[in-house]
């Protein structure tokens, strides 16, 4: 990313401490005053599995408000153009690869290569004066691990590394991955990943309210931090690390036990389940964050947040493995929400046969599952979250301030158009054109 005098460590450590204070005002930032209702656009966005494009007939993604359709290459890679055929605009993506490496459009047979460029009209002269002329706009993609990248934007695309979650990258690590359609606006579970508020949403799983008398969840659960659920109230939450597209958060002054609100008249939680716990446990040296490093090499977070659309959670089994979700906005009302679970590959075969155990019986049902498909996401849903009301925004939300305020101009489309389309105070400046002719002015 380019540097400038906004994306100074000055001014992100300035906008971290702003973060706080506005916290504390109550503020009133909407969801998309300097975020895009669609996504930020100058980025790579996972797309799809290699494995899901066959050879002989296309596939369809629609992703940022965009029909893309996939098919493969001469060299049998997978090429993307936008579904929309620049003749009459029929569907590509009804059509077939008549011949290896392109794609006929299913209404008048203009054929055409993984460039865009139409190579032939089937039932037009083969001089047709229009062939030439009809171009199809393309997306670079790049093949990660499987998966296909596309870069959504109208500027020149950066290598992928500097939009993949650091931990994807590491040779070291090995990866679980989970797609899901999520019937909500993007934004949201990103403000999910970087707000506060499992100790309520999931107090029952926590086990500080839970009716079963067995809790499983803690019993496996004593040394993250996350699953410690003695907590009766965040003191604040405040932005630990920062880079330029990137931050970490912390809970401040946790207060532990149950604590007296005067407004009711009460205490809460009713039940702290955590005196069942004991004394050792909840002193053990490898609770202190201290002693601790992620494996993003941050000291532990409870939550992150990383341009455009990234987040991860649980910052107490961090050593272990990290919980990256990375949203895709499919359309305003629609996300396809990738869980990365990503952690050190295991050396031996027993290693790697408990680690899948861990996964497929553990991280994936109660977390990903349980967790985010069955809690979260039934709060946030389709008819069940306004986008459109006034929000105001507490201590709690000191990491979805920041992100809507300050990571947001600090994004590519800010640095490189000015601007991002789709938000109400921040529309771009410049044209991509534009840019180009001033990065080659420098
Ligand atoms: S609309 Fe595609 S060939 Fe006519
Ligand atoms: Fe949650």
């Amino acid at each position: 990313m380019q540097k400038n005098q906004s994306t100074s460590r000055g001014q992100r450590v300035e906008d971290a401490t702003n973060a706080a204070k506005e916290a504390w005002g109550s503020s009133q930032i909407g969801p998309f005053d300097y975020i895009p209702k669609v996504g930020f656009r100058e980025y790579w966005y996972p797309a799809i599995w290699a494995k899901e494009v066959p050879k002989r007939k296309p596939k369809m993604v629609t992703m940022l408000d965009e029909d893309i359709v996939f098919f493969r290459d001469k060299f049998g890679e997978v090429a993307s153009l936008t579904d929309w055929c620049p003749h009459r605009n029929a569907r590509f993506s009804l059509g077939e690869s008549v011949f290896p490496g392109t794609i006929t459009c299913p209404y008048h047979g203009y054929t055409f290569d993984s460039q865009g460029q139409c190579v032939a009209g089937l039932i037009d002269h083969p001089e047709s004066p229009l062939i030439p002329k009809l171009k199809a706009r393309k997306f670079p993609t790049v093949e990660f691990k499987g998966i296909i990248f596309l870069w959504m934007g109208e500027t020149d695309p950066v290598p992928l590394e500097e939009d993949l979650p650091f931990e994807l990258s590491d040779a070291q690590n090995d990866m679980y991955v989970r797609v899901r359609d999520w019937e909500t606006n993007w934004t949201e579970p990103v403000n999910q990943g970087i707000d506060f508020h499992e100790a309520y949403l999931h107090r029952k799983q926590l086990g500080s309210l839970g009716k079963s008398k067995f809790k499983f969840h803690s019993i496996l659960s004593k040394d993250l931090a996350f699953f410690r659920p003695k907590l009766a109230y965040y003191g604040g939450v405040k932005v630990d690390t920062e880079s330029d597209h990137f931050f970490t958060l912390n809970a401040t002054q946790p207060f532990i036990g149950e604590a007296f609100h005067p407004g009711v008249n009460a205490y809460w939680p009713k039940k702290p389940w955590w005196v069942f716990l004991k004394p050792k446990i909840r002193k053990s040296k490898k609770n202190d964050p201290n002693e601790r490093q992620s494996l993003i090499g941050t000291r532990p977070f409870a939550h992150a947040g990383q341009l455009p659309s990234i987040v991860r959670v649980f910052g107490g089994g961090g050593e272990i493995s990290v919980h990256i979700r990375w949203m895709v906005p499919v359309t305003a009302e629609l996300t396809r929400t990738w869980t990365f679970t990503v952690g050190r590959r295991p050396q031996t075969l027993i290693g790697r046969i408990w680690k899948n155990f861990w996964y497929y019986f553990w991280r994936k049902p109660s977390i990903i599952v349980r967790t985010n498909e069955w809690e979260d996401l039934v709060v946030f849903m389709k008819d069940r979250l306004r986008f459109d009301l006034p929000q105001k925004l507490g201590p709690l939300d000191t990491g979805v301030i920041y992100f809507r305020r300050h990571l947001a101009k600090r994004s590519r489309d800010f640095q490189r158009l000015g601007g991002a389309v789709g938000t109400i105070k921040a529309q771009p400046t410049r044209t991509a054109q534009q840019w180009k002719e001033g990065e080659q002015e420098k």
